[in-house]
């Protein structure tokens, strides 16, 4: 036979979608169909196609996938027309998994496979087959090539790559909404029967999602889902293939969905009625309070924007949104006065700035409450009737006028009285004082306009309930000009004639100064004091004036120099006027007028003198200066014994008091009234160098003394003295002893006469102090010499 004819068995499997997979593997083992094939049977007008060339006839066997059985699993026959049946032949099988996953009977040709087989691992195992001669190990067929095809079995369930999904959807989404898509795949054949087949369900989560079978998209199943009231949902969804039958595999996933927030509610005062309060001092921009509205929503949803839209304080109080917290700031706009306003009310609106208008019908998204704002008193300083003062004043008003009054008010309601004062660095020549109850600045020295025009000062108002609040103002003391100054000559004027000057002859233009300052500008008159027969004033009428000869003739050698009074005169009230004294000198000039010579004598420095002359006469000046001082230096320094020696003396004299005043307002730390009493100056006045201190013994030897004997005493003596021709041509001073009462000599005299009773008069030196003062200036050089 040259014809190999290959007989194919094969099972035929049918494909029973119905029975499970262990009744179908019962089906196997118990019922193996096997088939014979001589020759392959195909195409779709089922003629047989006759292979006269190979002896094989190959096809494909069919092996189920996940047999369970303990023996091997049958997978087909080999079989060729050359086997006789004697065993001569062997089957040899090679290629994938031959020998180890599938062995033949090499006799029998029947292939079996020694394990289980996955599909999802590998579906087409492809080997080879050839039988060979046993004797002569010669292929008595071809080798021919055959595929072992992987039956599926539904051995998978689907699977999702996701453990967890999370998804989110806003709330109030319609029913519907898509929400996320979760897909399970299944490794089995999807081409082969409903193994692959996957249904979705929802286990959890229901009935707020629900999922679509066949696409596992997730949709909201309930309306007007709420963020408010849950935000969170835990859906649990099952894949299940064999479309989703009874029997079928199954895999779960579970989606965290999250409501996303949409702007669903409006904010809300919690109060409505919000009470704040301020001290009236508090500057403009300060922050009285907050007020804050809740919104149930998060994020931007959340976001409110405050505002006054209403109230009787709109223009006193400002709000600021403070973004981070989402409060309102409310905050001083206009500066508060307890006294004129203690209450304030203001309606305050909180918006949400995102409205969503799909929302619109859930209502306004905004609320307003009432703040009530209550203003503190606070003490504040006194104010003044104005922010500063101008006071204009002439310049001769007498000491003590009373220039200007400011005036200053308590502006609490207690209204406490007020103390004005000075502020003495700005008078520090104490120039004004000020009425310290009202007010009224009066001058306190007299005021000159030319000395300084401005005098800028600063009062001081304190509250006397409580002087640390003070408030302060700037008081302009303008002082007005009054024509007080006489009009002078402007320079020194160095005027000379020439000797052949005719009359009529310019030789002077003069003009003047006057430190004065009237409205309309100054103006000046010249005239001479006196006629003159030798020179004449013309007034320009410019303020300057021309100096004319009005004689020719002029020689130095009969007069070397002129005086010429000139009187200037201002138009002001009252005139004021000078007379200023030319010198004109005579000179000898040249035909053009120009000076020659002129006499010495009516300069102050001769003319010829050089400047490098002049440099050495001061020198000399200075050099005799530093002598003198240098010799000054050693004689005070040889009188510095005795100096030292009568340290003493002068430390007695220093009086220290420690006790420190207060100032010119106070009257009671030093009472200067001591100081005026007369009995001590008096006392004072009996100074030592001149009273004879004989004149002290009555004190000790009193007596009763007349008045008229002690004057005629002296009167004699003065006589005397005054007709004595050897007396000094100058004023003397001459001492006469007394001898009083308690001597032991007995005075002989009538001052003895008097009364001679006990009574002792302590008070003659009182009495007659001031009286031996006279004498002493009689006798010491009269009224005119005191200080000597
Ligand atoms: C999903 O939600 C559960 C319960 O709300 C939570 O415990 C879990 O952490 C969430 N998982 C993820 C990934 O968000
Ligand atoms: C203020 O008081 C002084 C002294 O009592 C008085 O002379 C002056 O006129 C007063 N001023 C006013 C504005 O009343
Ligand atoms: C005082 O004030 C006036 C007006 O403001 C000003 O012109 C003047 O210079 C001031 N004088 C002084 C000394 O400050
Ligand atoms: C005028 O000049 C004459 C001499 O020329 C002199 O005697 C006379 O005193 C002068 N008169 C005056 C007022 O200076």
């Amino acid at each position: 036979m040259t014809i190999y004819r290959v007989i194919l068995l094969f099972l035929l499997w049918v494909y029973l979608p119905n029975f499970s997979s262990t009744e179908m593997l019962f089906r196997r083992t118990s019922e193996p169909q096997t088939k014979v094939v001589k020759a392959r049977t195909s195409g779709r007008d089922g003629k047989v196609l006759h292979r006269q060339k190979r002896g094989w006839m190959w096809n494909q066997f069919f092996l189920l996938e996940e047999y369970t059985g303990s023996d091997y699993q049958y997978v087909g026959k080999l079989h060729s027309d050359q086997d006789k049946g004697d065993g001569s032949l062997k089957y040899i099988l090679s290629g994938d998994g031959a020998g180890t996953l599938f062995i033949i009977d090499e006799k029998t040709g029947d292939i079996h496979a020694t394990r289980r087989i996955d599909r999802e691992e590998k579906a087409f195992y492809t080997l080879r087959a050839q039988a060979i001669n046993r004797r002569t190990l010669r292929p008595v067929e071809p080798e021919s090539e055959f595929v072992i095809k992987i039956h599926d079995i539904n051995d998978n369930e689907p699977t999702f790559p996701e453990e967890i999904y999370t998804a989110s959807v806003p709330e109030m989404s319609v029913v519907g909404t898509s929400v996320v898509q979760v897909t399970a795949t299944d490794a089995d054949d999807p081409s082969y029967g409903n193994s692959a087949r996957v249904i979705y369900s929802i286990l959890q989560g229901q009935p707020y999602f629900s999922v679509e079978p066949e696409t596992g998209i997730i949709r909201t199943a309930l309306p007007n889902m709420n963020r408010e009231n849950r935000e969170q949902y835990q859906v649990v969804i099952q894949a299940k293939d064999m479309g989703g039958q009874m029997g079928g595999l199954s895999g779960t996933t579970t989606v965290n969905i999250t409501l996303t927030d949409v702007n669903d509610n409006p904010p809300r005062f919690s109060q409505n009625t919000i009470h704040l309060r301020v001290p009236e001092s508090s500057p403009v921009g300060t922050a009285i309070g907050s007020v804050k509205a809740t919104d149930a929503d998060t994020g931007k949803n959340a976001e409110i924007e405050y505002r006054i839209i209403d109230g009787d304080g709109t223009d006193m109080f400002d709000i600021i949104t403070q973004k981070d917290t989402q409060e309102g700031i409310l905050t001083v706009r206009k500066p508060l006065d307890y006294e004129s306003r203690r209450l304030y009310t203001l309606k305050v609106e909180a918006e949400n700035t995102h409205v969503d208008p799909r929302f619109y019908y859930l209502g306004p998204f905004k609320d307003t409450t009432i703040v009530k704002i209550s203003v503190e008193d606070v003490d504040e300083p006194p104010v003044f009737s104005r922010s500063s003062y101008l006071f204009e004043v002439h310049e001769d008003i007498e000491v003590g006028t009373i220039i200007g009054t400011v005036m200053a008010r308590d502006p609490d309601s207690a209204s406490s009285p007020i103390r004005f004062s000075l502020d003495r660095h700005t008078d520090l020549d104490r120039i004004f004082n000020i009425h310290s109850g009202n007010g009224s600045i009066y001058t306190s020295k007299p005021l000159d306009r030319e000395i300084s025009q401005w005098h800028n000062l600063s009062v001081i108002a304190a509250e006397i309930n409580n002087p640390k609040e003070t408030t302060r103002v700037a008081v302009f003391v303008r002082i007005l000009d009054v024509n007080d100054n006489a009009p002078q000559f402007a320079v020194f004027y160095d005027t000379f004639v020439c000797e052949n000057a005719r009359p009529g002859q310019l030789i002077q233009t003069i003009s003047a100064v006057d430190k004065d300052d009237p409205l309309g500008g100054q103006k000046f008159f010249f005239s001479l004091a006196a006629v003159n027969p030798n020179f004449t004033v013309q007034d320009n009428e410019d303020n300057t004036a021309r100096i004319l000869t009005r004689k020719n003739g002029f020689s130095r050698h009969e007069i070397s120099s002129y005086l010429l009074p000139v009187v200037i005169s201002d138009n002001d009230y009252p005139i004021q006027s000078s007379t200023g004294t030319l010198t004109i000198r005579v000179c000898a000039c040249d035909s053009q007028g120009n000076m020659q010579s002129c006499s010495a004598e009516a300069l102050l420095l001769p003319a010829g003198l050089s400047t490098g002359a002049l440099i050495a006469i001061l020198l000399c000046i200075i050099i005799l200066l530093v002598i003198v001082v240098l010799f000054a230096a050693l004689k005070r320094q040889r009188k510095k014994e005795p100096l030292i020696l009568s340290k003493e003396d002068i430390r007695d004299n220093i009086v220290s008091y420690n006790d420190e005043g207060g100032g010119e307002e106070d009257t009671q730390a030093f009472d200067i009234g001591t100081l005026r009493n007369p009995a001590v100056i008096e006392d004072k006045k009996l100074r030592r160098d001149i009273i004879p201190e004989t004149l002290f013994i009555p004190r000790r030897t009193p007596s009763a003394l007349d008045n008229t004997d002690v004057r005629d005493f002296i009167n004699e003596r003065l006589k005397e003295h005054d007709i004595d021709p050897t007396a000094p041509p100058y004023d003397s001073l001459a001492t006469y002893a007394y001898e009083g009462n308690d001597s032991i000599a007995e005075s002989l005299s009538s001052l003895e006469s008097g009364t001679t009773d006990g009574d002792q008069n302590y008070d003659y030196l009182r009495e007659w102090g001031p009286r031996f003062n006279k004498l002493a200036e009689m006798y010491g050089g009269g009224e005119s010499d005191k200080d000597s």
